[in-house]
């Protein structure tokens, strides 16, 4: 039986901007090296952050709704296909049961995420 789950999350922008700004050691926590080296080549690094920070809350949310509990944000990596598009990894997750797919968002003031959780159990 496939199993579905859904998250959302929306941010704002300038939370991330202050972090940005002041270097805050949090963004090392939350983000991994390859988040924060594609957020910080934009020209809006904060837009880019809050995308992957509201991404990793609605993954959360999704993956929450489908009974997997206790993943953790810096857990959950947003990654870019060649074409653009956002896909996620999960550290922990067995991949070849659950897919998660996300779509991203964002404005100067906010951002935003929708998750899929897809669990592909036999049972
Ligand atoms: C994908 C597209 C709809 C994004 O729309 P947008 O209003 O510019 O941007 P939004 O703020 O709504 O969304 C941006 C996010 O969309 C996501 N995105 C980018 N390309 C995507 C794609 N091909 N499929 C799905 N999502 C995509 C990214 O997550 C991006 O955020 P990020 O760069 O921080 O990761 C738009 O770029 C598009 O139509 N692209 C395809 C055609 C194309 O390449 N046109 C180039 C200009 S002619």
């Amino acid at each position: 039986m496939t199993r579905f789950g859904i998250g959302t999350d929306i941010e704002s922008v300038s939370r991330f901007a202050d972090l940005v700004e002041r270097n805050d050691p949090l963004i090392q926590r939350v983000f991994t090296s390859g988040e924060i080296r594609y957020s910080l080549a934009s020209q809006r690094p904060a837009e880019r952050f809050a995308a992957r920070f509201a991404g990793k809350e609605a993954v959360v949310k999704a993956l929450y709704d489908l009974g997997i509990i206790g993943v953790a944000i810096p857990a959950v990596e947003v990654l870019k296909r060649p074409d653009g598009a956002p896909f996620v990894r999960v550290i922990g997750l067995p991949a070849d049961r659950v897919q998660v797919r996300i779509s991203l968002s964002h404005t100067r003031e906010w951002a935003i995420a929708y998750a899929l959780a897809i669990d592909d159990a036999e049972t």
